[in-house]
């Protein structure tokens, strides 16, 4: 029997190339020796507004881009998670199992949460549980995500050991699986912060389906330093950062990269990074919007994957319904 991955990312704004590099780029490998599924994760993305048209479109182009990046559906179970409705019903009762001290620990507590309580939507708070839930549902083993995931991969376990130490063994602990590469790209502008499709500042981010003229003026805006020398350094973040992408999409190893742009300046380094970037993304481009002008297969895609999700998912709910006690349906 094949180990499972799962994965997921939120149809909450364009994707950028820090989902690409950190997660997407990582997916297509994993098909041959994992059962794998890759969601859209809808329910996470409503505990910030969406306008519901946007969200929409976000949810089908989310499964274009899936297919774009090399996913192919007779292989993965490629869904969206409001259609397996498991995934709330596994939330609600992990929910109880879940302690507020640590889910007030969770980085995205404090970032969007702590100090307005008072007005911050219960479900931004329990968004690390449902995401939890997507996991254990299928017994997954590995779960490709960028860094910035780990910490909710770490609660997920906590919870599934937890659970398992009441009843017995039931829930399987599931592993984190981060590349070296790509894992934790950072802004064009700040390089302090994750690149981020929440960004105010536009130029913060490389999106994955940008045009080209517009990656180029924005690599070439990315903020570096006034050292003057290309080196693999924390002391220059900015051309860290912009050497990880080209690492990233290249897959060359960095001494090479640094033998070739040695007594080179940074824009020599912008113009590779630029290169790079287009020749990966342009054919994802062209793909996306291709399966984009038939949305009736993307939406059978969608629906024949929930069919194959819901069957796994119905499984592990009815283990943890008899375990807890409740009467299967
Ligand atoms: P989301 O939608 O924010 O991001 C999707 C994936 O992209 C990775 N990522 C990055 N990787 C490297 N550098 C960056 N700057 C960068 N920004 C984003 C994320 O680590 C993630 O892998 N909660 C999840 C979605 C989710 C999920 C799940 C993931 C819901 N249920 C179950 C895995 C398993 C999220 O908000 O990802």
């Amino acid at each position: 029997m094949k180990k499972t991955v799962y994965s997921a990312i939120q149809p909450s704004g364009e994707l950028t190339i820090g989902n690409y590099l950190g997660a997407l780029k990582n997916f297509k490998e994993l098909q041959d020796e994992y059962r794998c599924l890759f969601a859209v994760a809808d329910m996470h993305a409503i505990t910030v507004r969406q306008d519901p048209q946007l969200l929409y479109e976000r949810s089908l182009k989310l499964i274009a881009v899936y297919l774009a990046c090399g996913i192919d559906p007779k292989k993965s179970i490629v869904f969206i998670n409001s259609h397996v409705s498991e995934h709330t019903e596994l939330a609600w009762i992990l929910n109880t199992y879940a302690y507020i001290g640590q889910l007030k620990r969770m980085h995205q507590y404090k970032s969007k949460i702590a100090g307005n309580e008072e007005n911050a939507n219960a479900g931004l708070f329990l968004y690390p549980v449902l995401m939890a839930s997507d996991i254990l549902l299928y017994d997954t083993n590995l779960v490709p995500v960028g860094e910035d995931q780990k910490q909710h991969v770490e609660i997920t376990r906590d919870l599934a050991e937890r659970f398992n130490s009441y009843y017995g063994d039931t829930l399987i602990v599931p592993d984190p699986l981060i590349k070296e590469d790509g894992a934790r790209i950072k802004s064009l502008q700040d390089p302090s912060i994750k690149m981020s499709k929440s960004d105010s500042n536009e130029k913060a981010y490389l999106l994955l389906l940008e045009d080209e003229k517009s990656l180029r003026n924005k690599i070439n805006k990315s903020v570096t330093d006034s050292v003057g020398e290309i080196n693999y350094s924390d002391d220059q973040p900015g051309v860290k950062n912009l050497l990880d992408i080209y690492k990233a999409f290249s897959g060359e190893n960095m001494d090479k990269i640094l033998s070739e742009l040695e007594g080179k300046g940074y824009g020599e380094l912008k113009k590779k990074v630029f290169e790079v970037t287009n020749e990966t993304l342009s054919p994802i481009r062209e793909d996306v919007a291709r399966y984009m002008d038939n949305t009736e297969y993307l939406l059978e895609v969608a629906k024949d994957g929930a069919i194959k999700a819901r069957e796994i998912a119905n499984e592990t709910l009815k283990r943890v319904y008899e375990k807890v006690g409740f009467v299967w349906r």
